[in-house]
């Protein structure tokens, strides 16, 4: 192949260029979709913001209690009304979550692996699409782990479950892992969430990263920024503006909130920079005027 090196194109995002198959709806890529995915996308993102902050919570599934997590009981009453979508387990919603919270539902259905694992990227779906139609599930999350052992075995977990809820007009956000000895560049989050979004997932929860407004540019349905491990607050705040000012269309956060010592206000300073396009220092002196009350 030698000879074709020299016809190498460079790539072009168009990065000053909109979403163009925007249509009349304020989801990226879905104007083209059922009543009920819709619908279900709508408790997602705002339809003023167009954005949305989801709490995290769903880590017990392979971490066990994690810390900050220990009493779900305890925390998830006091949070729930702070943040637009909560992402858990059936287990931890079942136990633990009011069916009277009127907040939308991230399912995880997919699981297999713990920590005492070398190699995470190993696991099946774990809840039918019956039990998440009973659940009233506005999406369903997958982990996905492009480049790992496990590749094949979470593609198909991915397309099974997006198969499902085509079948029940339940949207499923594609969550790209990263394992131990997975990069986290760019070129390796813009193969994975493209990937993701070509299979037909309906959100792609990835990272930030240098260069993250080529990945939003080059994923045809909305990316939500997963917070990773706990960062001082105002390196997460910041994390998180970046994110929104390259194009996310909102944080998926978990430790960075639950971790805090102060969660509600962390809480609160997110949706800040999500829906009321605060910068991070804005966010920040908001926090900090919130803690010191
Ligand atoms: C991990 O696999 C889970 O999907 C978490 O929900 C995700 O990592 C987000 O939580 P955190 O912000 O703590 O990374």
């Amino acid at each position: 192949m030698a000879d074709l090196e020299g016809l190498k194109v460079e790539k072009n995002y168009h990065l000053n260029e909109p979403f163009a198959a925007k249509g009349d709806f304020h989801v990226k890529g879905m104007a083209n979709q059922e009543w009920g995915i819709k619908k279900r996308l709508s408790n997602i993102f705002n339809p003023q913001s167009g954005s949305t902050v989801m709490f995290a919570f769903d880590h017990g599934y392979f971490m066990g209690s994690v810390s900050g997590l220990e009493r779900l009981d305890i925390l998830i009453p006091k949070l729930r009304d702070h943040v637009d979508v909560l992402m858990a387990t059936r287990g931890a919603l079942r136990t633990c979550v009011q069916p009277d919270c009127r907040k939308a539902i991230a399912l995880r259905v997919s699981a297999g692996s713990s920590m005492v694992n070398d190699d995470l990227s190993h696991e099946l779906v774990s809840v039918d699409i019956e039990d998440a139609i009973r659940m009233n599930a506005d999406c369903m999350a997958v982990q996905v782990f492009i480049g790992a052992d496990g590749q094949l075995e979470s593609i198909e977990n991915l397309s099974k479950v997006i198969n499902a809820g085509m079948r029940y007009s339940i949207p499923t956000l594609g969550v790209v892992a990263v394992g131990k000895n997975m990069e986290r560049t760019d070129q390796y989050f813009k193969l994975a969430t493209r990937i993701v979004a070509e299979l037909g997932a309906h959100i792609v929860k990835t990272y930030y990263c240098d260069k993250f407004e080529e990945i939003v540019a080059a994923c045809p349905v909305p990316i939500v920024v997963a917070g990773g491990k706990k960062l001082a607050e105002k390196e997460a705040l910041e994390m998180a503006y970046k994110s929104m000012q390259g194009g996310a269309r909102g944080l998926d956060m978990g430790r960075n909130i639950f971790q805090s010592f102060h969660p509600i206000e962390m809480a609160d300073a997110i949706g800040k920079i999500v829906h009321q396009k605060f910068t991070d220092k804005e966010a920040l002196e908001y926090y900090n005027d919130r803690i010191n009350v």
